[in-house]
């Protein structure tokens, strides 16, 4: 038996089936743990499973020695030094795939919310100022015939471009690395992201966050877009610099913005949350029931096979 240490609660019955193998430690609710927070939990555990705001530093694996594997439950891994992993000789896993359509769906949810201004309507309705159907109601924009710009053709960048054929809109992809089988698809790579952003009515962010793209979308970028275009995100906050969007949202440039991440998770800039033309959600893009049981089954099942001598399911590389 080895000793996990579990820094969350996970929906499902992945961490029974850990515990009836394993002494499994886990965390009570609370906030996200520091990198020195993380060790002191750490400590002598040979696996660790961790959420996606949880600081994998460098500190955690020089202080966590008989660490094996940090499992983390999120496919994005920019929490973790992946570097410091390798030189510890410590394997970090991944969720990828289990949760591409459910955060694809989610993505088009923010795009429909803010285009028809879904929630603006429902508060509305609710504060009892529905007076009756008006021509002028709440007109929101249409998006068949336009233009989705989609930065990034990860598993779920391609997903959400699929999902734009059925609403009648042209893909325009933008991606570092496209993958060979965009070739099979109906669509436009961009040439740059900077003729991406020119033609994009509707831009949706997929790309992880690296040294690279941390502010990728910044006030220069942002200019680019077409007057009225409208910003979803649904990869990770630090993308964006969000007082740039703020300023661009108020300059009236952008027709409006879908966010589900935060350059400052979970604080959102003070800029964002008076506006009604900018739908915000907590961080949901992976969240139905059976998603996030696919996510801890992976997780548990690449501890399990850590610990057992065998290769993991979905190591990071
Ligand atoms: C991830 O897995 O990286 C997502 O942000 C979680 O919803």
């Amino acid at each position: 038996m080895s000793d996990v240490a579990v820094t969350a609660s996970l929906p499902g019955a992945a961490l029974d089936r850990l515990a009836a193998v394993h002494d499994v430690r886990v965390r009570p609710p609370g906030p996200p743990l520091s990198g020195a927070e993380l060790a002191a939990f750490v400590g002598g555990a040979e696996a660790c499973i961790c959420l996606l705001a949880d600081r994998v530093s460098a500190e955690v694996f020089a202080s966590c020695p008989r660490l094996r594997v940090v499992a983390n439950y999120a496919v994005g891994t920019n929490n973790i030094d992946l570097a410091a992993a390798r030189a510890a000789g410590v394997v970090v896993t991944n969720t990828p795939d289990v949760l591409t359509e459910a955060t694809a769906d989610l993505t088009w949810s923010l795009l429909l919310a803010v285009a028809r201004r879904v929630v603006e309507g429902d508060r509305l309705v609710r504060e009892g100022r529905f007076t009756g159907w008006r021509p002028d109601l709440l007109l929101g924009t249409g998006l068949q015939g336009k233009t989705l710009g989609v930065v990034g053709l990860g598993r779920i960048g391609r997903a959400v471009a699929r999902r734009a054929v059925a609403f009648g809109m042209r893909v325009l992809a933008w991606s570092r690395r496209p993958p060979a089988d965009v070739l099979d698809t109906p669509w436009e790579m961009a040439g740059s992201l900077d003729e991406l952003l020119s033609r994009a009515d509707v831009l949706t962010l997929h790309c992880p966050l690296t040294p690279d793209t941390r502010g990728l979308l910044d006030a220069r970028r942002l200019g680019l877009l077409p007057a009225g275009a409208m910003l979803v995100n649904t990869s990770r906050g630090e993308v964006v610099d969000e007082a740039a969007l703020v300023a661009a949202l108020e300059a009236g440039r952008l027709g409006g913005a879908g966010l589900d991440v935060y350059e400052r998770e979970p604080a959102v800039h003070p800029g964002l949350l008076g506006r009604d033309d900018v739908v915000l959600l907590p961080h949901l893009g992976s969240a139905t029931r059976e998603t996030r049981a696919a996510m801890a089954d992976l997780a548990v099942d690449n501890v399990l096979n850590i610990l057992a001598g065998h290769p993991p399911l979905t190591p990071v590389a």
